[in-house]
């Protein structure tokens, strides 16, 4: 089987909108892809480096999540970055061709120092933040990485990389990777916005059911339909966006006609929509509940991977080392 890696940050508690948007594909590649699956924690200290702690309690969420939605330690390797040193090595390797104008036009690497004005990210692990993920790809030899488009970029660099290293050293020896673009529907948040942690207009996993629906509840709906019997704007409504992600085509087109014809009121729309979102959490939250009684397991399950991706990584490493030639 082809391998396939992707990793996600643990900067934030995971929310419906990286369930729905990477997760839950991520669990689909599971049984085509050799997939390595990790938690990005050393990403995530490139810009909350002062609270390292709060990043160790993210990492935990994620991993109960990747659990709970379902990816499968039988069927694909699930490890913490920081467990696999060699990443860190491959890094320094990597750092050491990489020219800083590759970096330094990166979009989200300008688009980020702009918008972050809390915290000085003016520093080298920033700046390097697409070198490190190269060393992620390109140590699992990966074929596909599984991103979003706003990863693209970056997977851009790693080829980039990936081919100045092997033109280099005159070894194919790190194949350039794929981006594997899948059509990831795109989760509202509360407030009508992309769903963020930046905009606080999140509902997280492990929100408890009654702070689902409280959240969904208290949304905003189409603002001009002031009373119960005005017709309203489905496309105007945060609301009808949730129904695109989480309802079926019949509830879809149900909600849409009640809302032009005045034929429901807007927390009849609410109801529905929270019946299908529970229906996606519930199985969630009962796989949580009973991983979150076995932290033994959690934790062995974790061990094997990280040892699995040593293995492979060491592989890798063995290569690169070779050719390099100089150790
Ligand atoms: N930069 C990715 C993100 O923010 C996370 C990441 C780190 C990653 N290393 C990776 C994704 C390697 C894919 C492959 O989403």
């Amino acid at each position: 089987m082809e391998r396939v890696l992707s990793g996600m940050q643990p900067s934030g508690y995971l929310h419906l909108g990286n369930l729905m948007g990477a997760l839950r594909n991520w669990v689909r590649l599971q049984d085509r892809y050799d997939c390595f699956y990790f938690i990005a924690d050393w990403h995530a200290l490139t810009t909350n480096y002062t609270e390292p702690s709060v990043i160790k309690e993210y990492s935990r969420d994620l991993l109960l999540n990747f659990l709970a939605a379902g990816l499968d330690p039988r069927r694909c390797t699930i490890f913490v970055q920081s467990r696999v040193l060699e990443h860190a090595e491959l890094h320094i390797l990597l750092s050491m061709i990489t020219p800083l104008g590759w970096l330094e036009r990166v979009p989200t690497y300008k688009e980020k120092k702009e918008e972050i004005r809390d915290r000085d990210i003016g520093t080298y692990g920033f700046l390097g933040y697409p070198v490190l993920q190269s060393a992620d790809i390109l140590i699992y030899r990966a074929r596909y990485v599984p991103v979003g488009i706003d990863q693209l970029p970056h997977l851009e660099i790693t080829r980039e990389i990936a081919r100045r290293f092997n033109h280099l050293y005159k070894a194919e020896v790190l194949p350039e990777p794929e981006p594997l673009l899948t059509e990831f529907p795109k989760v509202t948040g509360v407030d009508g916005r992309k769903m963020s942690k930046s905009y606080d207009n999140c509902i997280y996993l492990n929100d408890p059911p009654e702070m689902v629906e409280r959240k969904i509840l208290t949304m905003v709906t189409d603002t001009q339909r002031k009373r119960r019997s005005d017709p309203g704007d489905p496309e105007r409504s945060p609301v009808f966006q949730l129904h695109k992600v989480f309802s079926s085509e019949e509830e879809i087109s149900e909600v849409a006609e009640g809302c032009r014809t005045a034929g429901i009121g807007c927390i009849d729309c609410k109801r529905i929509l929270i019946k299908n979102v529970f229906a996606v959490l519930e199985p969630i939250w009962t796989k949580r509940k009973e991983l979150s009684e076995r932290p033994a397991l959690v934790g062995e399950i974790l061990e094997q991977g990280v040892q699995k991706a040593t293995a492979a990584a060491r592989e890798t490493m063995a290569v690169v080392r070779e050719v390099l030639g100089m150790y």
